[in-house]
């Protein structure tokens, strides 16, 4: 009953971490692409061939249904993978529209038209792929008017927290908030449109102000699981155990997690 959660590196384990909280029966099947993050500066074709190569990985190990938590391959490679690669018993999904349904007051499968919502002002920190693929963009025009949305693309934050230089990592979220207001100097909301920044949550709340509402998508995402599987059980693949599988170097990659989750992790190679 495994379920698969997939991201180009750490920053998914904010999302396991979510989902082992909120579903702790479940079987989670991790795997990081760490040796070929990250993903935010590569291009889409490039995205995808490494998206679909490990979720193909990932199948071996019992999991029918991945979650991409990784914004970067959800806006680069999600929809071609829906359309043109996943087989008829297999699903993957994004984190984008859990998200997106928080911040326009949506419950799940509200497809009615879009309308006028509360927050008007809203910044979006991503990676470069995500902020020039638009797709927020595009998801948030389905569902809501009239709301502004400035793009910063955050350079250099995901390789400092693969790294684990934490001070590099806070510098640069500083400097990619001060960017940010010099274009909209009033956000009312922050959209942490990547799972790796959760991890500096705490440095994007402080530097954006405490009436900034952040929204971060972890606990958002396993709610939105909950309540697909409630609806779906039958995606729930055939594997029994949670394991954390690299492209990387798994000793580096375990040492690095355990210090995010602050609980022990191991991984092996995948
Ligand atoms: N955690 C991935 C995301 O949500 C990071 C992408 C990257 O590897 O650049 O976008």
């Amino acid at each position: 009953m495994a379920v698969g959660i997939f991201d180009s590196g750490l920053g998914g384990l904010t999302v396991l971490d979510a989902v082992s909280r909120r579903l702790p029966d479940v079987p989670l099947v991790y795997f990081g692409d760490n040796a070929h993050a990250p993903y935010g500066v590569r291009d889409a074709d490039d995205i995808y061939d490494l998206t679909t190569k490990a979720v193909t990985r990932m199948w071996e190990e019992g999991v029918d249904l991945v979650i991409i938590a990784c914004n970067t391959a959800s806006a680069a490679a999600l929809r071609r993978m829906q359309e043109s690669f996943l087989p008829t018993d297999k699903r993957c999904l994004g984190v984008f529209v859990p998200l997106i349904e928080a911040l326009t007051e949506r419950q799940w499968g509200d497809n009615s038209p879009p309308r006028q919502v509360k927050v008007q002002h809203v910044a979006l920190f991503a990676t470069p792929a995500t902020v020039s693929s638009r797709a927020f963009q595009r998801e948030l025009a389905f569902r809501a008017i009239g709301v502004d949305v400035e793009a910063q693309a955050c350079g250099g934050v995901v390789d400092a927290i693969e790294e684990g230089d934490m001070i590099l990592a806070e510098a640069l979220v500083r400097s990619h908030v001060d960017a940010l207001k010099r274009k909209m100097p009033k956000p009312e909301a922050a959209i942490l449109g990547c799972t790796h920044y959760p991890l500096m949550e705490t440095t994007f709340q402080d530097a954006l102000g405490a009436d900034v509402e952040v929204y971060s998508q972890a606990n958002l995402v396993a709610e939105s699981l909950a309540d697909y599987l409630e609806r779906r059980p039958e995606m729930l693949g055939k594997g029994t155990q949670s394991m954390f599988l690299t492209s990387g170097n798994p000793a580096k990659v375990s040492a690095r997690a355990t210090q995010f989750l602050r609980r022990e992790i191991k991984f092996r190679a995948a």
